[in-house]
C-alpha cells in the first residue's frame, strides 16, 4: 500500500507523506507550457489529454507522494444548470437559475473527470485523489455569482430564509455524493472536501450546516471504503464541531496549533497545517518550519499524519522552494 494510505488507514510509516494543494498550477513553468494549449480555464479542466498530463505534472516535478486531479470545485456545477465561466482578470463568474429549476445532477454531463481519473491510474502507480467542493464553499460562490473576501449573500440567506439555506446545501450535497462516487468507482484512491470558505461562518451556522457535511460522509461510507478528508479553513474556531462529523482526515490551516488537533483527532489523520506563506522566506526558514512542524507530529505519532499546506500553493511562488519543501518533508525519517 502507499505511504499516503497508510498514513490515513493509521499503519506504521518510515516517513510522513506529503503531497500539496494546488500542487499543479501556475507557479510551475510546465503548468503554464500545457496551459498555452487551451482556450480557457475551462477547457483545459475538461480536455482529457491535457488534465491527465497537468495531474501527473507534480510526481515528474516534485516528486511528492499522492496526485490530486486536475479540475476545478465549480466544473460540476454545469449539470445543475448553473452556468461557470472563468475569466482571467475577475476570476470564477456564476449565474445560477432559481433554486426550483435546477436539474437532477447526473454525472454524465461531467464525463470527461472520470475518464480523466481513469486515465491517471492507468498511467501512474501513486494514490489519486478525487475531490469535490463542500456545499457551503459551493453555494457561496453560487449566490454571490463570483469570488468575494467574505461571501455576504449566502449568509443573508442562511439569516432571512432558513428553509431555502438548507434545500440549497440538500441539493448540494446530493450532487457531492454522486459526483465523489463516481470518481471513486472510476478509480480515485481517496476524496477530499474542499470547504475553503468555511471561515466566513460563525460557529453556530458551521453547527447548524454540519448534519448536510455528514449525510456526505455517511453516504460515501455506505458505499465504499476510501478515505475522506475534509479541508476546512477556519480550523483554529470551529475544529470542534467539525471533528465531531465521521470524516477520516481533516485537513487543517494554520489557524489551529497542531498539537491541538493531534490531541482531538487521536485515532484518526490529520493533514496540513503549514502556513504557504513560509514558502516566501528564505531556503533555512522554509527547511526549520517544517521541520519543527515533523518533530511536532513525530512527538504525537508515527502515523495518521500527512503533510500539506494550511492552503493552495500561489502562482507567485517559486519552484524550488516549493521542491526544497517536499524534499524536506521526505528526508525526516520516522
Ligand atoms: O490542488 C490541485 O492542484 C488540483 C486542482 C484544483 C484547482 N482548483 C485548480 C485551479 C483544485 C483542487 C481546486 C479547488 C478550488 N477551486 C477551490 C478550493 C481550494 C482553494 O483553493 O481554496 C476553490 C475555492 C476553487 C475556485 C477557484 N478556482 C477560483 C476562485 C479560481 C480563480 C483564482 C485563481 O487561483 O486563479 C480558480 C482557478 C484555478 N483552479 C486555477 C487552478 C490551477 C488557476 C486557473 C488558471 O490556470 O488560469
Amino acid at each position: 500500500m502507499s505511504l499516503f494510505l497508510k498514513a490515513l488507514r493509521g499503519e506504521p510509516l518510515e516517513r510522513f507523506p506529503v503531497w500539496l494543494m494546488r500542487q499543479a498550477g501556475r507557479y510551475m513553468p510546465q503548468y503554464r507550457e500545457l496551459r498555452k494549449r487551451a482556450k480557457d480555464f475551462l477547457d483545459f479542466c475538461s480536455n482529457v489529454e491535457l488534465a491527465v498530463e497537468v495531474t501527473l505534472l507534480p510526481e515528474k516535478v516534485l516528486g511528492i507522494d499522492a496526485l490530486i486531479l486536475f479540475s476545478d470545485i465549480l466544473v460540476p456545477l454545469k449539470p445543475l444548470g448553473v452556468e461557470v465561466k472563468f475569466s482571467p482578470f475577475e476570476g470564477p463568474l456564476l449565474k445560477a437559475p432559481p433554486l426550483d429549476e435546477w436539474k437532477e445532477f447526473d454525472p454524465k454531463g461531467v464525463g470527461f473527470v472520470f475518464e480523466t481519473v481513469r486515465r491517471v491510474k492507468r498511467r501512474s502507480n501513486l494514490p489519486l485523489i478525487g475531490f469535490s467542493g463542500a456545499p457551503f464553499t459551493l453555494g457561496a460562490y453560487i449566490l454571490e455569482g463570483k469570488t468575494s473576501k467574505d461571501f455576504k449573500e449566502i449568509r443573508k440567506l442562511f439569516y432571512s430564509d432558513r428553509k431555502r439555506f438548507h434545500l440549497l446545501m440538500e441539493k448540494l450535497s446530493r450532487m457531492v455524493v454522486e459526483y465523489l462516487s463516481a470518481q471513486i468507482e472510476a478509480g480515485a484512491d481517496a476524496v477530499q472536501l474542499f470547504d475553503s470558505w468555511a471561515y466566513v461562518m460563525s460557529p453556530e451556522m458551521f453547527k447548524e450546516y454540519t448534519p448536510h457535511l455528514k449525510f456526505i460522509a455517511d453516504g460515501l461510507k455506505a458505499r465504499f471504503d476510501v478515505p475522506l478528508i475534509y479541508f476546512f479553513r477556519g480550523s483554529g474556531f470551529l475544529y470542534k464541531e467539525a471533528f465531531k462529523l465521521p470524516f477520516d482526515a481533516f485537513s487543517i490551516d494554520w489557524s489551529l496549533p497542531i498539537e491541538v488537533a493531534l490531541k482531538e483527532l487521536s485515532g484518526r489523520a490529520v493533514q496540513g497545517n503549514l502556513d504557504p506563506t513560509v514558502l516566501y522566506a528564505p531556503d533555512e526558514v522554509i527547511k526549520n518550519e517544517a521541520i519543527k512542524l515533523l518533530q511536532k507530529v513525530a512527538k504525537d505519532r508515527k502515523t495518521l499524519y500527512v503533510f500539506n499546506l494550511g492552503h493552495g500553493l500561489a502562482p507567485d511562488m517559486e519552484l524550488n522552494k516549493v521542491k526544497l519543501l517536499v524534499d524536506t518533508v521526505k528526508n525526516f525519517s520516522l
